[in-house]
């Protein structure tokens, strides 16, 4: 049995958009993700990704669930081993095995930090190699203070002697082989694995050293090595300098490409820098972000590279509620160069006229183009406009309809005329779409009641049984609500029956009712229910009235539900049809 708080953990680490962005291509829309339903073959997406709900339902073949459902589904796999993929995808140690991993990382983070101390005593050691690796630092601009406070070093330029200094505090093979500091040679001999470097440790957020970022003096290729991950170091979570950034009460972020940049901008006063090492932006260091920034303003090399990196971000970022604009440094090829070249101040100033991302995306549209010629303003203007009828505010779309004007030397009436008939064809389309989705919704919304007489009535009843659960499972406070009035065996429905005592028993245990935590209580078809009915009901505010009424009409038909729950279907059926004749005369 795995204890309920660490299956908690784990769905909390376990975003449902990104885990099912993994598996299906996710398309942006309001609040919500749409896709191409991964378990029945579609052309056009109905299958949707509710982020504050943590669910996902498909309005054609009804599949829908929580995250550890849909990799359930996905992968084909029972509940305890879906939740021990997605504690693997989160790093999290196995519940059984937590004591044994839990020791060994606080072993490698004993070595890493055992080798930070090393490589900055190695950078300040009186000798050649150390005077050398001090001068790269000085040449980069550095001061001792900077050094010290990043905690740089440098790792000697041979196979032993950091090796050595880690034996020598009794650190056996098997924990420096995890620590990635050290390899086995094909001989059997293990060795180091950064020489001749200088060194940047990388913190986590508690201060402890993760992993080490080792750059050569020269141009000799490679230029960095980094550790391995390891049992403490997942890449595509970690950032860079974030241990520092996150003392600073600002809360506009600076995002870099490399170690160099975010220490000389730490250095010249900007505290708030920080980098993805050692790889591409991801949806986790997002998220990580989330916790610091309001908005983060990405600073990346002026290179390709650096641009095209910078679309991949603007992308991940569009999900994200942190607001993101784009610093594109000129004349120089990264912030690092800039600010040694053109000083802090300027640096600055390029920080207050950054371009948020649709004046970035519309700069970078308008390079596809020769606005000297008739034929570039129109194909810019007709580019720029598919991109001012996307999510935006109409303000916004006011201030560039008319910077598109000016830039164009097109009247500001034609643009607008433009823009409108554009803006009119995209409700179209959203318009058709919505008619599309609620009638689908509407089989969806279908109520299955065990019998096939005295319809309307019953299904009325399921309706309010099962709108009562959508609101005890969009807002905790109606549960003490609902309690006091109602016992889950009355409820006509055996899934809302079951539903309606497992958000009973986490309310007593103090547990938060959401899908998740359902899920070991409920059958999986009682749970797929419960993701419809939180999909239905994603865009509806269900007020302390509606409740009151959903209980009156469910107290008021079933005064004597504890027997029709006993009911044979006949039985329930001839019930029912003599509560509707009851109606009838009155
Ligand atoms: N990087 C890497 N391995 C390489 C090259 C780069 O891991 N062979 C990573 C490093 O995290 C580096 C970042 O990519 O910080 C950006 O690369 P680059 O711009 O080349 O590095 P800088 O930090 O700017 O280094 P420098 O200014 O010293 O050249
Ligand atoms: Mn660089």
């Amino acid at each position: 049995m795995i204890p309920q708080e660490y299956i908690q953990e784990v769905v909390a680490r376990n975003d449902i958009t990104d885990v099912i962005g993994s598996y299906v291509q996710l398309r942006h829309r309001g609040r919500t993700h749409t896709g191409l339903c991964p378990f029945h073959s579609e052309k056009t997406p109905s299958f949707v990704v509710y982020p504050e709900t943590q669910s996902y339902y498909c309005f054609g073949c009804g599949a829908g669930g929580d995250v550890i459902t849909f990799i359930r589904t996905m992968n084909n796999l029972g509940y305890v081993e879906a939740v021990k993929f997605l504690a693997a995808r989160a790093g999290m140690p196995l519940p059984d095995e937590d004591d044994k991993a839990g020791k060994l990382r606080s072993r490698i983070l004993e070595i890493n930090k055992q080798a930070a101390r090393f490589f900055y005593q190695c950078l300040n050691a009186n000798n050649e190699q150390a005077s050398a690796a001090r001068a790269y630092w000085r040449r980069r601009g550095l001061s001792d203070g900077t050094i010290r406070r990043f905690g740089l070093g440098w790792a000697p330029d041979d196979f032993r002697s950091t090796l050595n200094w880690l034996r020598e505090r009794g650190f056996n093979e098997e924990e420096l082989l995890a620590s990635g500091l050290v390899k086995r040679s094909e001989k059997g001999n293990l060795y180091n694995i950064f020489r001749g470097r200088v060194m940047t440790p990388i913190f986590d957020l508690r201060g402890n050293v993760i992993a080490f970022g080792g750059r050569v003096l020269g141009d000799e290729k490679p230029k960095y090595i980094n550790s391995p991950e390891t049992p403490v170091y997942k890449k595509s979570r970690a950032m860079f300098a974030l241990n520092l950034a996150k003392k600073s009460p600002s809360r506009r972020y600076i995002l870099c490409e490399g170690y160099m940049d975010v220490i000389s901008l730490h250095q010249a006063g900007f505290d708030t820098a920080v980098a993805a090492c050692g790889t591409a932006l991801t949806g986790e260091q997002v998220k990580l972000l989330e916790n610091y920034a309001d908005e983060v303003v990405l600073c990346y090399d002026s290179d390709e590279a650096g641009q095209k990196a910078t679309a991949r971000s603007l992308e991940l970022f569009s999900h994200s509620p942190i607001k993101v604009s784009v610093l594109t440094v000129t004349g120089a090829k990264d912030p690092d160069e800039f600010i040694k070249k053109f000083g802090k101040n300027r640096f600055e100033m390029l920080l207050n006229g950054t371009h948020n991302a649709l004046e970035y995306k519309l700069g970078k549209l308008k390079d596809n183009y020769d606005l000297a010629t008739d034929a570039g303003r129109v194909g810019y203007i007709q580019d720029a406009i598919r991109l001012l009828t996307g999510h935006i505010t109409p303000t916004e779309r006011e201030v560039y309809a008319g910077r598109l004007a000016q830039e164009t030397n097109v009247s500001k009436a034609s643009i607008q005329s433009q823009l409108d008939a554009a803006l009119r064809q995209a409700d179209r389309r959203e318009d058709r779409r919505r008619q599309k989705e609620l009638l689908n919704q509407g089989t969806a919304a279908q109520i299955k009641v065990p019998y096939s007489l005295g319809g309307e009535k019953a299904l009325g009843i399921a309706n309010a049984e099962q709108q009562l659960l959508a609101a005890m499972l969009k807002n905790a406070d109606f549960i003490p609500l609902v309690r006091s009035r109602i016992q889950p065996d009355k409820l006509l429905l055996p899934d809302m029956q079951q539903a309606c005592q497992a958000v009973f028993n986490c309310y007593d245990r103090g547990v938060t009712a959401e899908l998740a935590t359902l899920a070991p209580e409920v059958t999986p078809e009682t749970l797929s229910l419960l993701s419809a009915i939180l999909a239905r009901n994603h865009d509806v505010a269900i007020t302390r009235q509606d409740v009151e009424m959903y209980l009156d009409r469910i107290e008021q038909s079933f005064p004597k539900s504890a027997q029709a729950a006993q009911m044979s279907p006949e039985e329930l059926e001839a019930y029912i049809r003599s509560l509707r004749d009851k109606k009838m005369k009155k």
